[in-house]
């Protein structure tokens, strides 16, 4: 089997790799995350200038770290969205250029069936866990929170969705809130091991729904109240770090659980489920897979997640591999010329 070269530009990553099946031979990340962070998040077209500068330095160096050059090459797969559009632009018309100079098929991907390949990534030795279909997957990032029914990789359905904001978004925005920097998921789930998730009662979003469906922007209003009432009742100007803490852990402990609650409700409905994928930046977070792994556990079902903290935020790689598992499953490459961005993208 040939080597399959991707691209993912969708937000502030440059980012190409080199695979072969499920295997990765390179996934360079170029982060541009320095230069959005003083404006507390992503600034669309220095996104875009930024990919331009980067991806063919970027391409070189995917190429060189695999150990190959373009007669490797079998095909270019490219996320086509959801992403932001100026960013999207630039992947998309370098995997042009490079589809025509190289004359190699061109596959468009959408950036969400990526995070649910980047469970199957394998890295180094250790292969991939066996797993069987129907599946759910959990995607959880900064622009999504679904829960996806799997027959197949190519036959899915959203059963559960966010109504407004997205988890990663929330991290995002409590970080910012608790002036602790972009992107606050990570710094958020450092902070909350020193606090106490029981310390504030925030509410558990959606807790009584009756469906699959998400919602974090009241979560995240019940935390901009809570800081002004501890600042009102302390008479000072900011929280102190043990506060911040445990409001972080108390967000947390909140956020989660609205995650642990629709995943075993979605399990119970959909009950012939045997697998579970996780996928999305906020896999990375530890206690998250933790809770999750322990659900499927006493429900007997198989968890996935992606093999490293590196497939789990956003990387070519995983666009490389669900390339590799659409083409298995007949996928045909689309012409050039019709393959556009599509920054609403649904899967
Ligand atoms: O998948 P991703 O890299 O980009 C999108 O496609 O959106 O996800 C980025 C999101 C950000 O909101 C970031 O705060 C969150 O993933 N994230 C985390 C963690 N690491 C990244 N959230 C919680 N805990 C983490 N450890
Ligand atoms: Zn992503």
């Amino acid at each position: 089997m040939k080597l399959i070269l991707s691209i993912d530009t969708s937000c502030d990553e440059t980012s190409v790799a080199v695979t072969r099946g499920v295997l990765v031979l390179s996934n360079v990340i170029s982060s541009q995350i320095r230069y959005h962070k003083k404006f507390g998040g992503v600034v669309p077209f220095l996104a875009q200038r930024l990919h331009k500068e980067r991806i063919d330095s970027v391409v070189e160096i995917a190429l060189q770290r695999a150990n190959c050059t373009w007669s490797d090459i079998e095909a270019i797969a490219v996320t086509h969205g959801p992403g932001l559009a100026p960013a999207l632009e630039v992947g998309i018309q370098k995997a042009k250029d490079l589809a025509s100079a190289q004359a190699l098929p061109l596959y468009p991907i959408n950036h969400m069936t990526g995070h649910i390949a980047a469970c199957l990534a394998q890295v180094g030795e250790r292969k991939p866990t066996e797993f069987q279909f129907p599946a759910l997957a959990l995607l959880v990032s900064g622009g999504h929170t679904e829960l996806v029914l799997m027959w197949s990789f190519t036959d899915l359905e959203i059963v559960g969705q966010t109504l407004d904001d997205a988890l990663g978004e929330a991290y995002d925005k409590v970080a910012k809130m608790l002036g602790l920097g972009y992107p606050g998921g990570k710094l958020i789930s450092k902070m909350a091991e020193e606090g106490g998730s029981k310390k504030y009662t925030l509410p558990i979003p959606l807790r009584y729904g009756k469906d699959l469906n998400f919602s974090y922007s009241g979560l995240k209003n019940a935390v901009r109240l809570l800081i002004e009432s501890i600042k009102t009742e302390s008479g000072n100007e900011y929280l102190n770090r043990g506060e911040m803490a445990d409001l972080a852990a108390c967000f947390e402990y909140a956020a989660q659980e609205a995650v642990i609650l629709k995943v075993k409700m979605a399990i119970k409905v959909h009950d012939e489920v045997k697998t579970l994928f996780l996928g999305g930046g906020v896999a990375a977070n530890t206690a998250l897979r933790q809770k999750l792994r322990k659900v499927c556990r006493e429900n007997n079902i198989v968890f996935m997640v992606p093999p490293n903290l590196k497939l789990c935020t956003d990387n070519a790689a995983m666009i490389g591999v669900s390339a590799y598992l659409g083409i298995m499953s007949g996928v045909k490459p689309t012409p050039p010329e019709n393959v556009d961005r599509c920054p609403s993208l649904s899967l």
